[in-house]
């Protein structure tokens, strides 16, 4: 595998195709991210669809415009802006790491944000990643089933996925590299009839060269 062409053909793809109009995918002056936007999109999209999740996104951040506003913020306001979006424990985790940024400062690293209630490895991942530009692979669904395919492996483990993805992450540009991967796994190398005319990976598939990309990853035996 040719990583460099690979991650210029992703990031190529990425700068054209990639869903740039999400609401969480603002850009600050240094060209990274909003981590507090970033945080809130990663915990709404946990159980919620991307279209869904952007009407529950601008309603949570119209109420709680920044992490300050929502440290301030009672909890049955928060809980009410978190009507619909399901597991309340989300919401009151969401209020109480608010509650400790505002005394403490809001983290930089994925160590830091590990440490704050409710955040978990994908969301540490995505938001030092995205918004500080520290070189974390998120590892979810989406990613598990883009790179099985590129690599034609069935039953990816979760330690290969996350090493796998962790190698193939562009250091320069790990924000985008882990949106763009989301973006491939969410429009193009989607669960059922992946659309692999339009993949910029499909050169070097292995899943789309043995003939039937769409039996990768093999269905989780539960
Ligand atoms: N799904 C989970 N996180 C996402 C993000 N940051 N952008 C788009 N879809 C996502």
């Amino acid at each position: 595998m040719d990583v460099a062409a690979l991650r210029a053909s992703l990031l190529g793809w990425f700068a054209a195709q990639g869903r740039a109009d999400l609401p969480w995918r603002v850009t600050r002056e240094d060209g990274q991210r909003d981590p507090y936007r970033v945080w809130v999109a990663e915990v709404l999209l946990q159980q919620t669809q991307v279209v869904r999740g952007r009407v529950y996104f601008e309603r949570f951040l119209t109420a709680f415009p920044t992490v300050q506003a929502l440290a301030l913020a009672p909890q049955e306001a928060v809980l009410k802006a978190w009507e619909g979006c399901g597991y309340y424990a989300r919401a009151r985790n969401l209020h109480r790491a608010a509650q400790v940024m505002a005394r403490e400062g809001v983290p930089v690293t994925y160590d830091g944000w590990l440490a704050l209630p409710g955040v978990g490895p994908y969301t540490a991942a995505a938001v030092s990643s995205l918004a500080f530009g520290e070189g974390r692979a998120v590892m979810d669904g989406n990613v598990r089933r883009v790179l099985s395919r590129l690599y034609a492996v069935e039953v990816p483990t979760d330690a290969w996925v996350q090493g796998t993805a962790d190698a193939l992450l562009d250091p320069a540009r790990p924000g985008e590299w882990n949106e763009a991967v989301m973006d491939l796994g969410a429009t193009v190398c989607v669960p059922k009839r992946p659309l692999c005319g339009a993949c910029p990976l499909r050169a070097q598939c292995a899943a789309l060269a043995s003939g039937e990309p769409a039996r990768y990853p093999a269905p989780k035996v539960r």
